[in-house]
């Protein structure tokens, strides 16, 4: 397949990272197309772990070409650590990371901005990564947003950072009463950024087009999850940006008519990092339970996740504003010493039985979850790289969510490891 977009079906970290890896290795080039530095994505090669944020899991295969699409908004502080921690670990990133020229920049009042006003609405806040992310994408939906094509144009980038910054230092001191920004400091550290990250600059849209045309392979990698999609997820408990598959093509400058397939990464149960209604989380210690064996904190905050059973509303819900065909069923291992294993099939709500996933907070926080119970398998997994292989339970567990969701279960992760992964035939 010449073009495929993987994307996260639930609230993100599914495992995205894992599965990218594990695809690149047979992709020419894995472009990320929205989010920032709020993704955490851990790829295990080898007892080694990497946590990437910006730049694409397909980095750790050196014959894949990486590259940040327009829709990405770009920390330069996190780049710059993220490329040094990998030139730490021997790859080399250069000739094979490529930023688009058009993507925004996250700046310094983007993340003061989302922490005071997270620290400000306290008891109602979204529990952002405290990233800057929200900001950068008002500004620029706003139009007033700084793109690294500015960085080339000095004036015109001075003259838009100090209009910026007079405007920002007003509202954090008066609105938020914290310190204004230093607006010479700022410019400064941007252009030595610029001077670091010009080799990586490129017409991003034009290179995937041609890399197209020459009969290249691309995945296109989504961050977070269908559920934190700003127009499908549980707004406002979301993030700002389009990690649906939608966002895939305006995030890097390709047409809908080039891609092949989208794969949903799908965790065998169900985890959220920070606030926001979750039908099937756990109220008793079965969530501490499966935190443990999951090892379930974030990769960006290490914030603990919330854990619950697996929903299939979601899942079908996932399946149907991304085109998903078909899934990558993460930490499958996960739950090999559970008795027992529930999905969530449907909700009730005021005496009524939904099915499709309701847009409105309020049922979603007071509805019943409907579940339907599979027993557990109760031996280990982690060592299995054959479907045939896994345990009658197991088996039927899987077949249950390819029934509930009419979509197929193409790869199924049964360990962190590059290595510990069964594809399905
Ligand atoms: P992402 O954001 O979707 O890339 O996911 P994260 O990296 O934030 O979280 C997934 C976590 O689960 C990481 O620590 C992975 O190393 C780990 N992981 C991925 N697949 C599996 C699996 O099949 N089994 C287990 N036990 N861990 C996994
Ligand atoms: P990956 O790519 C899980 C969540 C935050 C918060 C909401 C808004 O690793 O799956 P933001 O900082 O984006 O404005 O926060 O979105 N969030 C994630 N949750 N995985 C992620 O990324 C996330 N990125 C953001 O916890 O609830
Ligand atoms: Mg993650």
């Amino acid at each position: 397949m010449a073009v495929e977009i993987v994307v996260g079906a639930q609230w993100g970290d599914e495992g995205k990272g894992k599965i990218i890896d594990l695809l690149s290795e047979k992709a020419d080039i894995v472009a990320r197309y929205q989010g920032g530095a709020n993704a955490g994505h851990t790829v295990v090669i080898e007892d080694q772990k990497y946590i990437l944020h910006l730049i694409p899991s397909g980095i750790l295969n050196e014959n894949t070409i990486c590259v940040i699409g327009n829709g990405v908004v770009i920390d330069p502080i996190a780049l710059t650590e993220e490329i040094e921690f990998l030139r730490s670990k021997d790859i080399d990133v250069e000739g094979r990371l490529f930023l688009s020229h058009r993507a925004h920049l996250i700046m310094p009042y983007h993340k003061l901005l989302d922490q005071a006003k997270e620290e400000k609405d306290a008891g109602d806040k979204i529990g952002t990564t405290g990233r800057g992310i929200g900001p950068a994408y008002v500004d620029k939906v706003n139009r007033m947003g700084i793109r690294i094509v500015d960085l080339h144009d000095r004036p015109t980038f001075e003259s838009k950072l100090r209009r910026n910054i007079a405007e920002k230092n007003e509202i954090l001191q008066k609105i938020y009463g914290t310190e204004g920004l230093d607006v010479e400091q700022i410019i400064s550290e941007y252009l030595e950024f610029d001077q670091k990250v010009d080799p990586y600059i490129k017409d991003v849209s034009v290179y995937l087009n041609e890399a197209l045309t020459a009969g290249k392979k691309i995945l296109l990698e989504g961050a977070q999850g269908t559920l934190l999609d700003i127009d499908f997820g549980t707004y406002p408990f979301v993030t700002s940006s389009n990690p649906t598959s939608g966002g895939a093509c305006s995030g890097v400058g390709i047409g809908p008519t080039c891609i092949d397939a989208v794969l949903g990464v799908i965790k065998a149960y169900t985890t959220r990092v920070g606030m926001g209604p979750f039908p099937t989380e756990f109220s008793d210690d079965k969530g501490a339970n499966l935190r443990e064996l999951g090892d379930e904190f974030g990769a960006t905050t290490g914030r603990p996740r919330r854990c619950g059973w697996f929903d299939a509303v979601i899942a079908n819900f996932a399946v149907q504003v991304n085109g998903i065909d078909s899934f990558a069923l993460t930490k499958l291992d996960v739950l090999d010493t559970l008795e027992e294993i529930l999905i969530c099939v449907a909700y009730k709500f005021e005496g009524k039985t939904i099915t499709t996933f309701p847009g409105e907070i309020r049922i979603l926080e007071n509805c019943e979850p409907v579940y339907e119970t599979f027993p557990g398998w109760q031996e280990p997994t982690s060592h299995i790289r054959n479907y045939d292989d896994l345990p009658g339970n197991a088996k039927e567990y899987i077949s249950a969510i390819e029934q509930l969701t009419d979509t197929r279960v193409a790869i199924i992760s049964v360990g962190s490891g590059r290595e510990q992964t069964i594809i399905v035939n």
